[in-house]
C-alpha cells in the first residue's frame, strides 16, 4: 500500500445497501478525495509521475496506430452488452459504438459535432494475432442525418450532437441504443449560447445484421426521449446553463429481478449561483486537525463543482418509460463531472465506476484524469471509495505537484502521460479501454482520436491494482483498441 503523506482521514463508509427507491445518496467527500493527494509523492520532480504505480495506467507510447485509418476522430466507445455487462459478438463479428467526428475539425472542437459511429471486426482472434491498430473496420454513422434532432421542440438549434451511452442486445438481434441527445443553441458564429444547451437521455431501437462480410444496422430511424433533468434530483439548465446530464448505462440487479436500472452523469440540483456544500459533503471525522470548515469551502468556489451519479428505473418492459430515483453518489465540492458511470458486479459486490477529468476538481482537490471506483453491497449503498478511501482506481501518469495544463497546451512540468487517455470503461475481467487524448510534453505532443491500448486491473474487495503482467505490448499494455467480446450470439442474435 502506498505511503501516505500527512492529511485528513477519509470518511467512514459502511458499504451498507439501501433500497434502490430510498433517498440515501452516498457521498464522495472532500476528506475521501483528499486521500488522492496524500498518495502523491511531494518530491517527484518535473515530468515525473507522483502517483503510486498500482493506480497508474502504464505509459502509452507516442507512436500509436490509428484505428480508423484516419477516417474519423474516435473517442468514447462502448460495446454491445447484455443486462450483466457481458460483451457480445454477433455471428462472429465484434461490434463497438464510438463517438466520432470529422478529421477536418480540431480535436477539441469535436464535442459539438459528435455523432455515434460503429466499428466491427472478426471475433475470436487474440490481440497478438490482430493488426496492430486493432483490426476494426469503420462501418459509418448509426443514424441518418436529422433523426436525432427530431425530439427537440425548439428546432432552431445550431448544433445537434449525439453523446455517449450504451448498447444492449436482445433476442432477434434487436439493439436498444441508449445515448445522450443534445441540442446547442449558439449564435451564428458558433460563439456564445443564445440559450442553454438541451441534453437528454434517449433511446433508439434497431436491428443488427452481421455475417462474415460485415455488419450493418436497420431501424435506428426514430428516437424516444427518456429523461430530462428535473431540477429536483438532477440540476437542469435553469439552475445552471452548463449542467451535466448524460451518459446512460442500463443493467439489471440480481437483488431486484425483473427491473432494469440506469445510471447516468448528473449534477446535484442546486442553483449555480447559490449552491453550498455541507458538513456531510466535507466528511471530516471529529477533531481531524486537517479538516476544513464548511464556511471556508463554500467561500473557495468549490460549490461550482457538484457532480453526481444518477439512478433511474424503467417502468415498462420496452424500456421506453423511466422514472428518476435519487442519485446514488454525489461529489459535492469534489468534482463537477462524474462521467460515463457504470455498475460492475464481482464477488457479490457492486462497483460503481465513473471517470473524472483532472481539471473538473473543486478548489483544494486534485487528482489524475482517469477512472474512479466505489464499492458497496447494493446498487444504492454507502459506497466506499476504493483504494485507501480515495476513489482512485486508474489514473493517467501525472504529477500532482504541478498544474495539470490542458490537452492542447500541456504544462511544462507535467508528465507526458497527463492527458494520455480518458473515458475509461471497465469491461469483464477487469479489462479497461479508453481513448487517446494527448501524449507528450509541452514542446512535443501528439493528439489522439483513437483508442488506447487496453489494460487490466485486478479488483480485490475495496482495492485494485494495475496488472503489469497483462498485455501484448509489454509492461501492462494490451492490444490497441482491443474491446473483446466474452460471449457470441448466433444468427439473428439469439441470446
Ligand atoms: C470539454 C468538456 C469536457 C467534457 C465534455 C462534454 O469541452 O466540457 O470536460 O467531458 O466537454 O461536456
Ligand atoms: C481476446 C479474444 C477476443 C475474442 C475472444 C474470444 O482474448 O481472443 O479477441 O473475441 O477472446 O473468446
Ligand atoms: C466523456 C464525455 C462524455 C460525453 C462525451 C461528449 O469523454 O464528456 O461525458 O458524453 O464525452 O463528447
Ligand atoms: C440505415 C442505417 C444508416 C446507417 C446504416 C448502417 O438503415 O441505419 O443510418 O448508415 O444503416 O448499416
Amino acid at each position: 500500500e502506498p505511503y501516505l503523506q500527512p492529511g485528513p482521514e477519509p470518511t467512514l463508509h459502511t458499504q451498507e445497501a439501501f433500497s434502490p427507491e430510498s433517498n440515501f445518496t452516498a457521498k464522495w467527500t472532500r476528506a475521501d478525495a483528499r486521500q488522492i493527494k496524500r498518495m502523491s509523492d511531494p518530491t517527484a520532480g518535473s515530468r515525473q509521475n507522483s502517483m503510486p504505480e498500482e493506480y497508474t495506467m502504464p505509459d502509452i507510447p507516442q507512436n500509436f496506430p490509428d484505428m480508423s485509418n484516419e477516417q474519423v476522430w474516435v473517442w468514447d466507445s462502448w460495446p454491445l452488452t447484455d443486462e450483466n455487462a457481458n460483451q457480445y459478438s454477433v455471428n462472429g463479428q465484434e461490434i463497438i459504438f464510438s463517438l466520432v467526428a470529422d478529421r477536418s475539425l480540431g480535436f477539441d472542437d469535436r464535442h459539438v459535432y459528435a455523432k455515434i459511429g460503429y466499428f466491427y471486426r472478426p471475433a475470436g482472434i487474440s490481440a497478438d494475432q490482430r493488426p496492430e491498430n486493432g483490426g476494426w473496420t469503420y462501418g459509418g454513422l448509426v443514424f441518418d442525418e436529422g433523426v436525432t434532432g427530431e425530439i427537440f421542440e425548439d428546432q432552431s438549434y445550431s448544433h445537434q450532437t449525439q453523446w455517449s451511452g450504451s448498447a444492449r442486445i436482445f433476442p432477434g438481434g434487436e439493439i436498444k441504443l441508449f445515448f445522450t441527445d443534445v441540442a446547442f443553441y449558439r449564435d451564428q458564429n458558433g460563439g456564445p449560447d443564445i440559450k442553454p444547451y438541451d441534453s437528454r437521455l434517449a433511446l433508439s431501437v434497431g436491428h443488427v445484421h452481421a455475417n462474415k462480410h460485415g455488419v450493418r444496422f436497420t431501424g435506428f430511424n426514430k428516437v424516444t426521449s427518456l429523461l430530462e433533468a428535473d431540477g429536483t434530483y438532477y440540476q437542469n439548465s435553469e439552475q445552471n446553463p452548463y449542467y451535466n446530464f448524460r451518459d446512460p448505462f442500463t443493467f439489471e440487479d440480481p437483488a431486484h429481478p425483473g427491473e432494469t436500472y440506469m445510471v447516468f452523469e448528473g449534477n446535484t440540483a442546486m442553483d449555480r449561483a447559490t449552491a453550498q456544500c455541507d458538513a456531510d459533503d466535507l466528511g471530516y471525522q471529529d477533531g481531524d486537525p486537517y479538516a476544513e470548515t464548511v464556511t471556508q469551502v463554500n467561500a473557495s468556489g468549490a460549490p461550482f463543482q457538484i457532480g453526481n451519479v444518477g439512478l433511474a428505473k424503467a417502468t415498462n418492459d420496452d424500456l421506453t418509460e423511466w422514472e428518476f430515483l435519487p442519485p446514488i453518489l454525489s461529489a459535492n465540492c469534489v468534482t463537477d463531472q462524474t462521467e460515463r458511470p457504470q455498475i460492475y458486479q464481482q464477488d457479490g459486490k457492486y462497483y460503481l465506476f465513473t471517470i473524472s477529468h483532472s481539471t473538473t476538481y473543486a478548489t483544494g482537490i486534485t487528482g489524475p484524469e482517469g477512472v474512479y471506483g466505489f464499492v458497496g453491497n447494493g446498487i444504492r449503498s454507502d459506497y466506499q471509495p476504493m483504494n485507501q478511501g480515495s476513489g482512485l482506481v486508474l489514473g493517467n501518469p501525472t504529477n500532482l505537484n504541478y498544474w495539470p495544463g490542458s490537452p492542447f497546451a500541456p504544462d511544462y512540468n507535467q508528465h507526458p502521460g497527463q492527458f494520455q487517455s480518458y473515458s475509461h470503461y471497465v469491461m469483464p475481467g477487469g479489462l479497461i479501454q479508453s481513448f487517446i487524448d494527448t501524449i507528450g510534453t509541452k514542446e512535443n505532443f501528439r493528439r489522439g482520436g483513437t483508442l488506447a491500448p487496453t489494460v487490466r486491473i485486478k479488483i480485490n474487495g475495496d482495492s485494485s491494482e494495475v496488472d503489469y503482467s497483462y498485455g501484448v505490448n509489454g509492461y501492462g499494455l494490451g492490444g490497441w483498441a482491443d474491446i473483446p467480446a466474452n460471449l457470441n450470439v448466433n444468427s439473428g442474435g439469439q441470446i
